[in-house]
């Protein structure tokens, strides 16, 4: 769990709770306060891909100068320090590592050669791989050399994702990683997952997904009341698609009596409790549900968009759920801001997982 030291309000206060949601996300600067003082005591490496990238140089330097963490740029050195003679920063404060001349290349190359040689791998290959700085960076972490990566400001959230799957992987006990957004609408808070990663899971990930989500909301002390959604209410439109949802409710209620889930139901059934009620009074999913989990990314992934751009919600994400090390990609339109609130959830993180 990630403790900001927040005074806790009652959450009957919807804008405080808004408030207090958003410090605990670092979406404010009250994490960056608390960061200083776990910071001064064991500073986080952060390693940063694109370092070249003006926004990053920004943001590196003050995370360095709030404190949050130790930055190392990834790039092409002299791109790198002319930048930041142009922006009249302290080099010192900066770590800058050139992945293609880098004396550890070697050594990371020999680590992922190792995992990878049944994956197709050549030593070669690996070589020129960890010459990426997506790659050195997940590597750099892996090997415990950084705490941290942050990257995909100007890359496909694949192209980032990928690497850190190959050197970090997941979590002990998930078999999969997936992506949740917090979506706040009519003073309501939702938790949308997968909303970034399994393209079509199947009915044992559906189920990890919505336990990993479920696990995520009990950070922000809420109950997660789960809905599994299709365009079919409790076999009303039986077909493969719908079936595989319903499987993974089944899978959820076998390994984890403990949560409160249901489907597989339609998106307004989820939403709107009287409809689940007049209609499926045997359904124990009462009062609506606050978690969503769609059948695919596609109905995920264009779901938080709509909401994100046709609505005034607050969409806060995403968060990737399940990477044995923490891991953030950022947006192509994120700020300065946003990449060093980012940096101090990945800072949190790593000092909670020491
Ligand atoms: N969790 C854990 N491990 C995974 C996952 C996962 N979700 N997906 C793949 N892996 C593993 C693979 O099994 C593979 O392991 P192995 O090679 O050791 O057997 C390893 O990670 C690397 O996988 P690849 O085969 O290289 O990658 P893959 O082609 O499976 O792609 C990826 C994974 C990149 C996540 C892919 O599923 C993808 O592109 N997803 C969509 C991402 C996206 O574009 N999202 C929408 C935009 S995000 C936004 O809007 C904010």
């Amino acid at each position: 769990a990630m403790d900001t030291g927040v005074a806790r309000k009652p959450i009957e206060d919807f804008e405080a709770y808004k408030e207090q949601l958003q410090e605990r996300l670092g979406f404010s600067t009250e994490i960056v306060r608390v960061m200083l003082h776990k910071a001064r005591k064991s500073p986080k490496k952060i390693v940063y891909a694109e370092g070249e990238e003006e926004k990053i140089i920004r943001a590196a330097h003050s995370v360095y100068e709030e404190n949050i963490g130790l930055p190392v740029l990834l790039g092409n050195e002299s791109v790198i320090k002319s930048k930041i003679k142009e922006l009249e920063y302290d080099e010192k404060i900066f770590e800058i590592i050139d992945p293609e001349n880098s004396n550890k290349l070697e050594k990371y190359a020999e680590a992922f050669y190792k995992k990878r040689q049944r994956k197709g791998v050549t030593p070669r290959d690996a070589r020129q791989m960890m010459k990426q700085p997506n790659y050195f960076g997940a590597m750099m972490v892996e090997m415990g050399d950084a705490d941290a990566l942050l990257s995909g400001l100007t890359s496909h959230y694949p192209q980032t994702i990928r690497p850190a799957l190959q050197c970090i992987g997941v979590k002990e006990g998930f078999k999969i990683v997936s992506g949740m957004y917090i979506v706040i609408i009519k003073r309501k808070i939702f938790f949308f997952a997968d909303t970034t990663v399994n393209v079509d899971p199947t009915a044992e990930q559906l189920a990890e997904i919505a336990i990993s989500a479920a696990e995520t909301v009990k950070v922000f002390d809420l109950t997660p009341k789960i809905a599994m959604l299709s365009f079919s209410n409790f076999g009303s439109a039986p077909s493969p698609q719908s079936r595989k949802v319903a499987e993974a409710v089944r899978i959820v209620k076998e390994k984890r009596p403990d949560l409160l889930i249901d489907g597989e139901m339609q998106a307004d059934t989820a939403v709107v409790p009287e409809r689940l009620e007049s209609e499926f009074p045997f359904s124990d999913l009462k009062g609506g549900a606050n978690v969503l989990i769609f059948p695919n990314l596609d109905a995920g992934n264009i779901s938080y968009k709509l909401l994100q751009r046709l609505t005034d919600a607050t969409v806060i994400g995403p968060i990737l759920m399940g990477m044995k090390k923490p891991v953030h990609v950022l947006q192509r339109g994120d700020t300065v801001r946003d990449i060093i609130n980012m940096t101090a959830i990945a800072a949190v993180e790593a000092e909670n997982k020491k």
